[in-house]
């Protein structure tokens, strides 16, 4: 059979990730899909930095090269940022492949437009990794939890200010320093202003009602509270009364809206969240036939974010699912009695 042929953007923590797994578990893959995956191309911004150990892959700084490559099936996007990434992905799609993002600020402005594109087109549109790392969250709201309804989600969304807030708790580091270390290990953004002003676990909270709800909060009324005004006495001195602050989004539709929160919120032992630590993520799922569930695992770094990109390549060809549940649900709690939950 014929090669799956990917082209890469970008060759940063997730590029690099996703590059090394397809060559160490070649094998994997080829059982799995019955055809070797094969990168062809990989695109970055300053090519000067960069050098491929395969001389046979195209190494460019310009995406002709990539979109004009005769055999292409799949680009997945490891960029940064909303454009060039969308317009990269359209014109992917235009051309008849499948893409797959780890973007998670480019999908949540442009998802419903992408996904639209690409049913026109017959291709398929991966995401596993624009949310919660290498949990694998969106597969299983997809796929595994159709026939119940989803009342409502919450979890720790950001793998770079859960390690910050715990690297200053139990190492007593400042929060610059703990930063600095988040950013040494791959977990922050290259520009890391999103992962602790709280937009990052806010698009992560977006894509994720798109997926359960087929809609979005309203932007302009959802609660986005991030990390940074939280200071070292406050960790100490909660920490003395038994709690832990963690940074918590939260999903839930009322009334036809989905109302949405992300802030830091103070959690006592009892509390699901409480023993989440480091670069750990978690979700709590509320829904009405099977109770509560809980996923956590690794929310950022290079082979994580690899393995939701990779199991995306194993189901590209999969048939794409409608979201969750559309109808309206009757959960009335207000957002407001989640500002601080106490186990
Ligand atoms: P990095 O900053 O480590 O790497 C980004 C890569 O993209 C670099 O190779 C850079 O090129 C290239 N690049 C950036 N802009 C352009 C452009 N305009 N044209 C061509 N190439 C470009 O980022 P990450 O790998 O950490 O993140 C990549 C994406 O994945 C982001 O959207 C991020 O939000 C998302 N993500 C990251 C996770 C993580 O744990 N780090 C987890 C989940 C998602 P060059 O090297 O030449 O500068
Ligand atoms: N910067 C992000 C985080 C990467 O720390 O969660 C994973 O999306």
């Amino acid at each position: 059979k014929e090669a799956l042929h990917v082209a890469l953007l970008g060759y940063g923590t997730v590029g690099k990730g996703v590059y090394e797994t397809i060559k160490q578990h070649q094998g994997r893959l080829q059982k799995l899909l019955g055809k070797e995956v094969k990168v062809v191309a990989v695109l970055v911004k300053n090519i000067s930095k960069h050098k491929l150990s395969d001389r046979s892959v195209i190494l460019t700084d310009q995406y002709k090269d990539i979109i004009n490559i005769q055999k292409l099936d799949v680009v997945i996007d490891a960029i940064v940022g909303i454009e060039p990434a969308y317009s990269f992905l359209q014109q992917a799609i235009n051309r008849g492949c499948h893409v797959i993002t780890a973007n998670k600020e480019m999908f949540a402005h442009h998802s419903k437009d992408l996904h639209a594109l690409a049913k026109e087109k017959g291709v398929t549109v991966g995401f596993e990794a624009t949310v919660a790392g290498g949990i694998p969250i969106i597969q299983t709201l997809k796929r595994l939890l159709n026939a119940n309804k989803v009342q409502k989600i919450e979890g720790i969304l950001n793998g770079t200010s859960n390690f910050i807030l715990t690297k200053m708790r139990e190492e007593k580091l400042l929060f610059t320093d703990a930063l600095s270390l988040a950013q040494d290990l791959g977990y922050a953004e290259a520009d890391p202003t999103n992962d602790i002003d709280g937009h990052d676990a806010f698009f992560k909270a977006v894509i994720l009602s798109e997926v359960l709800f087929g809609e979005q909060p309203d932007w302009g009324k959802a609660v986005r509270v991030g990390i940074s005004t939280i200071k070292s006495e406050d960790i100490a001195y909660f920490q003395s009364l038994g709690l832990r602050f963690k940074h918590v989004a939260s999903l839930q539709r009322t009334n036809k809206t989905v109302v949405c929160t992300v802030r830091p919120v103070l959690v006592s032992e009892a509390h699901p969240l409480y023993q989440v630590e480091d670069v750990q993520n978690a979700i709590n799922i509320e829904a009405d036939i099977v109770g509560n569930i809980s996923l956590q695992g690794p929310g950022a770094g290079m082979f994580p974010t690899a393995s939701a990109i990779i199991e995306d390549i194993i189901h590209i060809d999969d048939k794409e699912y409608g979201p969750c549940f559309e109808e309206e649900s009757s959960i009335s709690e207000s957002a407001e009695q989640l500002w601080i939950a106490y186990g």
